[in-house]
C-alpha cells in the first residue's frame, strides 16, 4: 500500500513539474510599449527625463482652441501690444478662416524615429561644416533671418520649417512650413493682411496651407516653467528648441551660443561689438538650460567653432 502511495505522489510531482515547465516555456512577456522607435524616447509617460518637464498638449493654435485669459494677459504685455481678449479672439477666428483648422502636423510613424535639426543663428556655425549633418535630419528648422544661401557647407540647404514673426519674415518656397510666432496684436493683423492679399501678388510670401501659429499659452509655459520667469520672455530660438522637442523624437541643436562678449551675433553679419547682446531675453539662463538638456542627453548639442 505504502509503495502505491509513494508511486502516486511521485507521479503527481513529476506531472506538476512538467505542467509548470510547459507554462514557463510558453510564457510570452508583455512587449514594452514605447512611444517612439528611437534609442531613447523624449517624453516617456508625458515627462522629460530631466526636471520632470511635461509635454505641452497644444503647442500650436487650432480653430477650436480657446486661449485662457491668464495666458492672454501674459501675452498682451510682453511687447506692450495691448488689446482685449475679445479683440484677440475675433482676429484669430479671421486667421482660421484663411489657414487650415488644424496645424499640418505629421503623425508619428510607428517604427520610425523622427529627427529635427534646430538651427540657431550664431556665428559659431561659420567654418563648422555642419551642413550635411543638418540636412540629414528629417526636419530642418531655421529661425528668423536664418538662411542657407552662401553658407550651405556650414548650415545646410534644406528648410522644412521657418520660424518667424512679421518683422523677421522672408520669402519661403512653397514646401517650407511657416511657423509663425505672434508677440502682439499687430502680428495677427499682419497674418490676416498678408494672406488675404496673396491672390493679388505675383508670388505669395509663404504657402498659407502650411501655416502653423504657435500658441501663446505654450510660450508662457516655456517662460514660467522652463525658464522660471527670468527676464521678459524667452528668445524665439529657445522657444523653437522646445517646440522641436514636441514635434520630433530626436533633436539636434546647432548655432546656439553668444560670442565672448555676450552678443548674439549672426553668422551672416559682421556686427559691431556690443551692439547685439541678447535683447530682453534671459540669454544666460537659456544657455544653462540648453547645457543641462545636453548633459541629460535630451538633446544633441553641437558647439560649432
Ligand atoms: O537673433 P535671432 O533671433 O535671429 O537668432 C535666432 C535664435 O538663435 C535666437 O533667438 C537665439 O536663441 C539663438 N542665437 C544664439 N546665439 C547667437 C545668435 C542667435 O543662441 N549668437
Amino acid at each position: 500500500m505504502k509503495t502505491i502511495a509513494r508511486m502516486l505522489i511521485l507521479f503527481l510531482s513529476v506531472s506538476a513539474i512538467l505542467f509548470f515547465w510547459g507554462k514557463v516555456s510558453q510564457y510570452d512577456p508583455p512587449q514594452e510599449r514605447r512611444s517612439c522607435a528611437c534609442d531613447k524616447c523624449l517624453f516617456e509617460n508625458g515627462t522629460l527625463a530631466f526636471q520632470n518637464l511635461s509635454k505641452f498638449s497644444q503647442p500650436f493654435l487650432s480653430r477650436n482652441y480657446n486661449l485662457p485669459e491668464e495666458d492672454f494677459n501674459w501675452w498682451r504685455v510682453i511687447q506692450h501690444g495691448g488689446g482685449t481678449i475679445s479683440e484677440y479672439r475675433r482676429n484669430m477666428s479671421r486667421v482660421f478662416q484663411l489657414i487650415p483648422a488644424n496645424p499640418p502636423l505629421e503623425e508619428s510613424i510607428p517604427g520610425r524615429c523622427r529627427t529635427c535639426a534646430v538651427v540657431g543663428n550664431s556665428r559659431n556655425l561659420l567654418k563648422s561644416k555642419y551642413g550635411p549633418l543638418i540636412d540629414f535630419q528629417d526636419y530642418v528648422i531655421r529661425i528668423n533671418m536664418g538662411h542657407s544661401k552662401g553658407f550651405e557647407a556650414d548650415v545646410g540647404n534644406r528648410t522644412t520649417h521657418q520660424v518667424m514673426y512679421p518683422e523677421s519674415s522672408s520669402q519661403l518656397d512653397n514646401t517650407t512650413r511657416p511657423v509663425l510666432f505672434t508677440f502682439k496684436m499687430r502680428d495677427i493683423q499682419w497674418i490676416i493682411k498678408n494672406i488675404s492679399t496673396q491672390p493679388s501678388r505675383k508670388k505669395p510670401l509663404f504657402n498659407k496651407d502650411l501655416v502653423m501659429v504657435v500658441n501663446p499659452a505654450f510660450m508662457r509655459n516655456i517662460h514660467h516653467v522652463w525658464l522660471q520667469r527670468k527676464d521678459y520672455y524667452p528668445s524665439t530660438g529657445f522657444m523653437s528648441l522646445v517646440l522641436a522637442l514636441h514635434i520630433c523624437e530626436e533633436v539636434h541643436v546647432f548655432g546656439f551660443g553668444a560670442d565672448s562678449d555676450g552678443n548674439w551675433s549672426h553668422y551672416w553679419a559682421n556686427e559691431p561689438k556690443n551692439e547685439v547682446k541678447t535683447g530682453g531675453h534671459p540669454g544666460n539662463v537659456e544657455f544653462e538650460m540648453i547645457m543641462a538638456l545636453t548633459k541629460h542627453k535630451v538633446i544633441e548639442f553641437y558647439n560649432g567653432r
